[in-house]
């Protein structure tokens, strides 16, 4: 072999020039992007045309880093902390993925309590245990967020943060509870899954613990189909999200590069975030404003109509002005009146809900958490569990929040829709008012 023909040495190159290739993101796939909306057959046929008459037509980057384009989930990320007020925010796949990335970013794990509210959708107590701490479930209150009195009785030697949930888009009581974990040396993580917007004492939700969760799931005030974001004013805390978010590393400034400080890098996960979900999470976060204002509005359009009779009150605030107004709650005097009324209002056309009935299984309430409750393991290891000494264990038991089964047996929500006309909002409060008089 002559070595001066290797390439290496100046010799024609063997395998250059190969055929570009285009990309495996095209027409189709934006086709079916497109056919996700609701939209006229003569409009999808033009959309058609005038994409086959593109020959520039070029696929999108999907993937946020190394990406030739501006990443729309790194805008996604500048816009929602400008929005909730923070140096620092990560989009993530879920709030789930928030939740967890939040409590390993504090490394809270085995033998650790957080401390959850017995009313919160599973997923904040399960993430707690994903971490191979233990969940330590708290009492709700009349404003149906964490009674912060119950949370001080429960904090013990190994608890390390108390999980605040803005339940069905209220602030928790934040003063009482920010305040205590100060005392007790305890980090703060904010579940803001269902409270996006939402604020307290000017402050926007997110912004006020040590780490905000949120969640952009087709559900929630402004979603992405699927999607999350994590916030804090602490870099550092913000480098271990990361960290944990994307254990490939692709965050770094320097991918390989040693550890800048001891605790940056550790085996995580991936929760990243697709520039699909960026795109559509930048549009959503623009809108905030316009569907805050929305369901303000119509909320005070309904109380303002609302005549409740003397055995009749409203979900107590901890701060009105900061509630999103996504919902109007009620408590009844009694179960039995509650059921009444509940099954009156669906009648009438409101959309009406009640938030616990023994019969009907649901996430939201802590009794229905049986993986907890048994204490299941996902492995051999027996952890979370195992994690502390048997005795030092939370004692489970379907009837432990009994202020909080009373609270939510005797409520109605009643779901506010941020694009409801003056007209449906004086329908919403005749309705409530006509069943009121009649209980
Ligand atoms: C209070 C609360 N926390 C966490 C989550 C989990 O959010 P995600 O579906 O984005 O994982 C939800 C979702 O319903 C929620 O309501």
């Amino acid at each position: 072999m002559d070595k001066s023909l290797l390439a290496v040495n100046g010799g024609p190159r063997a395998a250059a020039p190969l055929s570009p290739q285009p990309s495996k993101l095209g027409r189709e796939e934006l086709m079916e992007l497109i056919g996700l909306w609701e939209m006229s057959p003569d409009v999808r046929r033009k959309i058609e045309a005038l994409l086959a008459g593109d020959t520039a037509l070029r696929g999108p980057h999907l993937f946020r880093y190394y990406n030739p384009r501006p990443s729309k989930v790194a805008e996604a990320e500048q816009l929602f902390a400008r929005y909730i007020g923070v140096p620092h925010a990560l989009a993530v796949n879920s709030c789930t993925s928030a939740l967890i990335a939040a409590f390993r970013a504090l490394g809270i794990g085995a033998g650790d309590e957080v401390i959850v509210p017995g009313y919160t959708f599973f997923a904040t107590a399960a993430t707690v245990g994903a971490c191979n701490a233990i969940p330590v479930i708290a009492d709700v209150d009349d404003t149906l967020t964490l009674d912060p009195r119950d949370v001080a009785r429960k904090i013990t030697p190994r608890t390390k943060a108390i999980a605040v949930v803005h339940m069905r888009g209220a602030p928790a009581q934040m003063d009482e509870l920010l305040a205590l974990a100060r005392r007790r040396r305890l980090a703060v993580v904010e579940d803001v899954a269902q409270a996006c917007g939402g604020a307290y004492k000017g402050r926007m939700l997110g912004s006020l613990g040590t780490i905000g969760c949120f969640s952009f799931d087709y559900y929630k005030i402004l979603n992405c189909g699927e999607g999350g974001f994590l916030t804090t004013s602490d870099e550092w805390l913000f480098t271990r999200a990361q960290s944990w978010h994307d254990t490939a590393a692709c965050w770094r400034p320097n991918r390989y590069a040693t550890e800048r400080r001891e605790g940056e890098l550790f085996c995580g996960e991936n929760y990243r975030m697709s520039e699909l979900q960026g795109a559509v999470a930048v549009a959503q976060i623009r809108q905030a404003g316009r569907f805050l204002k929305g369901y303000r509005t119509n909320r005070d359009r309904i109380l303002r109509a609302l005549k409740l009779p003397g055995n009749v009150a409203l979900r107590r605030l901890s701060d009105p002005k900061g509630d999103t107004g996504s919902t109007i709650g009620i408590y009844l005097p009694d179960v039995e009146k509650t059921k009444w009324a509940l099954q009156a209002m669906k009648a009438e056309g409101l959309p009406a809900g009640g938030l616990y009935d023994a019969q009907v299984k649901d996430w939201h309430i802590y009794p229905y958490w049986e993986h907890i409750l048994a204490r299941k393991a996902v492995a051999p290891d027996g952890l979370p569990w195992s994690g502390a000494p048997r005795r030092a264990l939370p004692k489970y038991s379907k009837d432990m929040c009994p202020r909080t089964l009373d609270y939510l047996s005797r409520c109605v929500m009643i779901n506010v829709q941020w694009a409801w006309t003056a007209d449906d909002c004086r329908k919403v409060a005749s309705g409530m008012n006509k069943v009121l008089r009649a209980l």
